[in-house]
């Protein structure tokens, strides 16, 4: 490495399952325009949202692995099943800082909700780990917070069915037990879920403040920049690179339109498959 590198321009390293992640990258590049954001999906592997902690933990891992190659200054995990179970495990091996979203989305959740009555939906992983609980709990014991897992909106966001009678209806299912119990916040704790906040706040009403995991991480990563003095310079112009582990780009250019994000070239990263 040069004599005069310094690590304020190198990348900030984003990683998810798959390409759903690219909602923390829209709402890094809204906030800090002049960082350079490497992005890794794991789409040779996803979804982790069905997997053992095990697991997750050693694909975040290798993820980690192959950005730290990348020069990354900063690892973001945007994957709410990968911060529920291996955030942990990735700050005692990495260096670097690691950003998970469950931390900053728990904080907002508590400052959001007036009755104490918070929602939680994600994947069956995120869920059943209990961190979101574990993290508002701890936050404010007096807090209820009651949890649904929901496997079927990964598949109906990948398939662009933002606005659908489908999806309303599974919405429905999903989200009336939780509106039973009077919450007047939903986390929404599942990196697919910003794309579907419209169809989201058509079954919550005014009344449930939908909390964004995205751009509250991407406040968190703001802070953590700056508390360590890695913030690029203002004047320098941020770029975004995007890597995949599988060469299909499936829902890529769906999340690129629909996030109104710039994605170039794809490149291609291999990864260990098979357990
Ligand atoms: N990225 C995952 C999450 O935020 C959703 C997709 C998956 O199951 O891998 O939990």
């Amino acid at each position: 490495m040069p004599e005069n590198h310094h690590p304020r321009l190198d990348p900030i390293g984003v990683f998810d399952s798959g390409i759903g992640g690219l909602t923390v990258v829209a709402a890094l590049q809204d906030l800090l325009p002049s960082e350079t954001i490497f992005y890794i999906g794991d789409t040779a592997r996803v979804p982790y949202g069905g997997k053992s902690r095990r697991t997750v933990e050693r694909y975040s891992i290798e993820i980690g692995g192959l950005l730290l190659a990348e020069q990354a200054k900063i690892l973001v995990v945007a994957c709410n099943t990968a911060s529920a179970l291996a955030v942990p495990r990735m700050q005692d091996i990495f260096k670097v800082p690691v950003q998970g979203v469950v931390a900053p989305g728990a904080t907002a959740a508590v400052m959001a909700t007036k009755n104490k009555r918070i929602g939680v939906i994600g994947t069956r992983a995120t869920i059943a780990s209990g961190a979101y609980e574990h993290a508002i709990t701890n936050r404010d014991p007096e807090t209820l917070v009651c949890s649904e897992a929901c496997p079927l909106l990964v598949p109906l966001i990948e398939e662009g069915m933002f606005d659908d009678p489908v999806t309303d209806q599974i919405l429905k299912r999903y989200l009336t037990p939780l509106l039973d119990q009077g919450i007047d916040t939903l986390v929404l704790g599942c990196t697919h879920y910003p794309l579907l906040r419209r169809a989201i706040a058509r079954i919550t009403g005014p009344g449930v403040t939908l909390v964004d995991s995205a751009r509250n991480c991407a406040l968190a990563v703001r802070d953590l920049l700056s508390s360590r003095d890695l913030a690029a310079p203002p004047e320098h112009l941020g770029r975004l690179q995007v890597a995949l582990t599988d060469s299909t780009e499936g829902f890529l250019r769906t999340a690129e339109k629909a996030l109104d994000l710039q994605i170039g070239d794809v490149e291609l990263r291999a990864v260990q498959l098979g357990e």
